[in-house]
């Protein structure tokens, strides 16, 4: 029997690492040694080096030697999606994949945070960790400036914490807005009241494409917030599991954790011995809760198999829903020295790759 190839849809920039070998989010070492584990072949290929009917792709493979090299192949019976597509045509290509029979999972990565949130609000269990959340507007900021003491407003799509706001009630009528300022990590701050405000506030609530969100009150490491990085995925069995969980803390003074605005990595057995909280309970709870998210969210986007929730925690060990990444770059972990997890974040992917060809596919012998 000839080991079938598990294909590994790459985008332009990481695709490109492979060509020119440079170091790229993808570590490709680590679908090889996952793919030899469970008795696949990875190949390497964007969409658009699949042709139109479908039938072959393009696709970088490592020869012996471990040199890459370009091969023609009949498409792969499954796809790893790990790149996040923006047009129609992407998005035809995938349901012609899908039409064909090919089992392509995270087939769609990107979804707004409003619709994940609204997936997940149907779930009374899942409500209490949810923060209110709406779209940017005068009215509904007036309405949480009412309601909160605390905002955050943020892009509805991928911002990398940029353009992240922080607002804070000081007293009855003022307020204060900390911001960064685009490319750069400096934290700047503004004070406003509700009859006036910032320029750079009225520009955020204007604009559709924000949300205005109920801040939560995340626990903090040496008096900085953070919130956890919790990589949840489909295993070899089938079932969601969750391979790891780390820490992002803001830097000092800082209100968002993400790695581009500043933030560290750091273990969760760390964080939590700060807080006199126990380490074993704490786990089970953020695991217990992010395999539930990640269902919910399979049961309404379908062939969802690996997500990359950002979790955050009160002070007693609370879990609230921040946002979840259907492309996480699972680079948090292997910042956090975690290497064991990281590695992990390759195999169950793959894992669940050979399950899909002894259980969906009908070819495979
Ligand atoms: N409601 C909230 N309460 C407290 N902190 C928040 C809240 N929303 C966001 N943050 C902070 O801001 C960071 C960035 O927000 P979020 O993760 O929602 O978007 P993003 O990381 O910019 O988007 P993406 O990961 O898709 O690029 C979070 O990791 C968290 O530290
Ligand atoms: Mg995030």
């Amino acid at each position: 029997m000839t080991k079938p190839y598990v294909g590994i849809l790459l985008d332009g920039i990481n695709y490109g690492g492979i060509k020119n070998q440079k170091l790229t989010y993808e570590q490709l070492s680590l679908y090889e040694e996952a793919a030899k584990h469970y008795g696949l072949i990875p190949c390497y290929f964007r969409l658009k080096d699949i042709s139109e009917d479908c039938d072959y792709v393009h696709a970088y493979v490592m020869e012996t030697g471990g040199k890459y090299e370009k091969r023609t192949l009949p498409v792969p019976t499954v796809i790893h999606n790990r790149a996040l597509h923006f047009t129609q045509t992407a998005e035809e290509k995938i349901h012609l994949l899908n039409d064909k029979g090919i089992s392509i999972f995270n087939n769609w990565n990107r979804f707004g945070k409003l619709k994940i949130h609204q997936i997940l609000q149907v779930n009374e269990d899942i409500q209490p960790h949810l923060p209110e959340t709406v779209r940017a507007s005068e009215v509904n900021l007036h309405m949480m400036l009412k309601k909160y003491k605390d905002l955050i407003i943020k892009p509805n799509n991928n911002s990398l914490g940029s353009g992240v706001i922080k607002l804070a009630k000081v007293d009855v009528e003022n307020w204060e807005m900390f911001f960064y300022k685009k490319q750069e990590n400096t934290l700047h701050k503004e004070v406003f009241t509700t009859k006036d405000f910032p320029v750079i506030l009225k520009r955020k609530i204007n604009s559709k494409i924000n949300l205005i969100q109920e801040r939560i009150p995340l626990a903090t490491y040496k008096g900085s917030p953070f919130d956890l990085r919790v990589s949840v995925q489909k295993n070899e069995k089938d079932k969601w599991q969750v391979t790891g969980i780390v820490g992002k803390v803001a830097q000092l003074g800082g209100h968002v954790t993400n790695v581009a605005k500043g933030g560290t990595c750091k273990t969760l057995e760390e964080l939590v011995n700060e807080l006199s909280l126990d380490y074993k309970t704490v786990y089970k709870n953020i695991e217990f809760f992010s395999e539930k998210v990640a269902s919910n969210l399979a049961a309404k986007l379908p062939k969802l198999a690996d997500l990359g929730l950002d979790i955050g925690m009160t002070n007693e060990g609370f879990p609230m829903f921040i946002e979840a990444n259907c492309r996480d770059l699972r680079i948090t972990f292997k910042n956090a020295g975690m290497n064991d997890v990281w590695k992990s974040t390759y195999f169950t992917p793959i894992g669940y790759a050979k399950y899909l060809y002894e259980h969906e596919i009908k070819e495979y012998d």
